[in-house]
């Protein structure tokens, strides 16, 4: 019981992919096309491969991985559960606190159990070049990583507050064989256009998205494809990996099932990774609460509407059901780039109106101090995105010890800090302050969703 690393074998890790649509109690909201109607598959064969777009419109409740991907994957899955024992001692919490380290990919993150499996079904495909988008670097440096071992081309549009802050993010996309750059960039005509109107905007995953999006699609060899890091459902598939290995290894500990479950959402994927196998339990009446937190400057799913939107700012994408800030919002310059998205999984969404999902918003600094008291305790320096859940896990262990309850809490340790260590900096020099958006700029944004159909 007290193992504070616990190791799945090889040969044990998961070979399926759970689906929960297969679960869910209700069906998803459809994606809608420009007339208001459902997508149908082939409106988004210029965008992904067939294969890809075969998982995102699945029902099938396990999806088998291919052994191709496994083989590349082993370099570090199965990733170990870990116990925090010594953030446990230092809160004198009563809480078994067990995580997920995904921060030991080559990368750095979860991302890489996405961009190897998108990469590898589009090269089956006949694809030759991938193109994305990035906000703090992690995704573009795990495709980048990914199309490298593959045989892809890859380019990768960065959102320019990140480019600016995390210029060693840019280096590892280089030394994988990617091309990257800032975005508004001067690649595309939405790039130019939004360089034109605001010349000293900070970016945005939205104009990212757009930027990206366009250059596959006007690629006239039919050989090039958007690749997206998160908010899709085959995205959060690739990652059910996570909570799949976690339940196996709370069993080899014959530990019970968690009490709680938390992970930090920018699109939603290292979350659902870890939680939807724990939803599915909950959905067939196991007793825990998931909770996916959220930066209070990028508030999507505790103070956005669910509503019908747009995934990116050019609006190309079809309308998608989801919780959203408006797909016009510019995010402030907080550090935790990677959770400025201004909406969020579908799959999530539509889990947090069955009241599956329980969600929070943190501020700034609390997390920073969290991260802090982390790297002091446990020793590793955490991911600004990852920190929001660490803040969770804090206030859930600290609950737990004023109830006297042997709560068992399980959470998704999505990245390292590695990368991100100007943010820590500017927070150790007093230089950063707390942030919620204001509802005047909440209520602005919106404006981009007035007229569009309602779910
Ligand atoms: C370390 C880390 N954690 C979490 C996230 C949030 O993304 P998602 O919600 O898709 O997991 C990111 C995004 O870049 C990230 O880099």
């Amino acid at each position: 019981m007290n193992a504070k690393k616990i190791f799945l074998n090889e040969q044990d890790i998961p070979r399926q992919w759970y689906n929960l649509v297969a679960d869910l109690p209700t069906p998803p909201k459809p994606p809608l096309g420009p007339d208001g109607k459902p997508i149908t598959p082939d409106m988004l064969a210029p965008v992904f491969p067939m294969n890809l777009i075969e998982q995102e419109v699945s029902r099938e409740r396990w999806i088998t991985i291919p052994e191709e991907i496994l083989e590349i994957i082993y370099r570090w899955r199965p990733s170990p559960l870990r116990r925090a024992v010594y953030l446990e001692k230092h809160l004198k919490t009563p809480a078994r606190i067990y995580y997920k380290d995904e921060s030991l990919s080559p990368p750095g993150s979860h991302k890489p159990n996405t961009s190897v499996a998108q990469a590898w079904y589009n090269k089956q495909f006949g694809i030759k070049r991938l193109t994305t988008e990035t906000g703090a670097g992690q995704w573009g440096s795990a495709l980048a990583f990914a199309c490298n071992l593959i045989g892809l081309e890859c380019k990768v549009y960065m959102v320019r507050i990140s480019y600016e802050q995390k210029p060693l993010r840019k280096t590892m996309m280089r030394i994988w064989g990617a091309k990257c750059v800032p975005s508004p960039s001067k690649d595309t005509n939405f790039g130019r256009k939004v360089l034109k109107e605001m010349p000293d905007t900070p970016g945005s995953l939205g104009i990212a998205i757009s930027e990206a999006i366009e250059d596959a699609v006007s690629d006239k060899s039919g050989k090039t494809r958007y690749s997206l890091g998160s908010v899709l459902n085959h995205v959060l598939l690739h990652q059910t990996i996570i909570g799949l290995e976690a339940k196996k290894q709370l069993k080899l500990i014959d530990e019970k099932q968690p009490d709680i479950v938390i992970g930090c959402a920018g699109g939603g994927s290292n979350f659902a990774g870890l939680s939807f196998p724990f939803v599915c339990d909950k959905i067939h009446g196991a007793k825990v609460t998931i909770i996916p937190t959220e930066p209070t400057a990028c508030p999507t799913m505790t103070r956005g509407p669910f509503a019908y939107d747009f995934g990116d700012t050019a609006r190309q994408t079809p309308l998608i059901a989801m919780f959203t800030l408006g797909h016009s919002f510019i995010p402030p310059p907080i550090h935790a780039g990677g959770l400025r998205y201004h909406g969020m999984a579908p799959l999530v969404s539509h889990a947090i109106k069955e009241r599956l999902l329980e969600p929070r918003a943190y501020q700034q600094l609390e997390c920073y101090e969290a991260a802090l008291v982390w790297a002091q305790t446990e020793g590793a320096i955490c991911a600004p995105e990852t920190s929001h859940a660490i803040a969770c896990v804090i206030e859930e262990a600290n609950k737990a010890k004023a109830e006297g309850k042997e709560k068992v809490i399980l959470f998704n340790y999505s990245g390292h800090g590695l990368m991100d260590l100007s943010g820590y900096d500017k927070f150790l020099d007093g230089e950063l302050t707390n942030y919620s958006l204001p509802d005047v700029e909440l209520k602005k944004s919106l404006e981009s969703i007035k007229g569009l159909p309602k779910p």
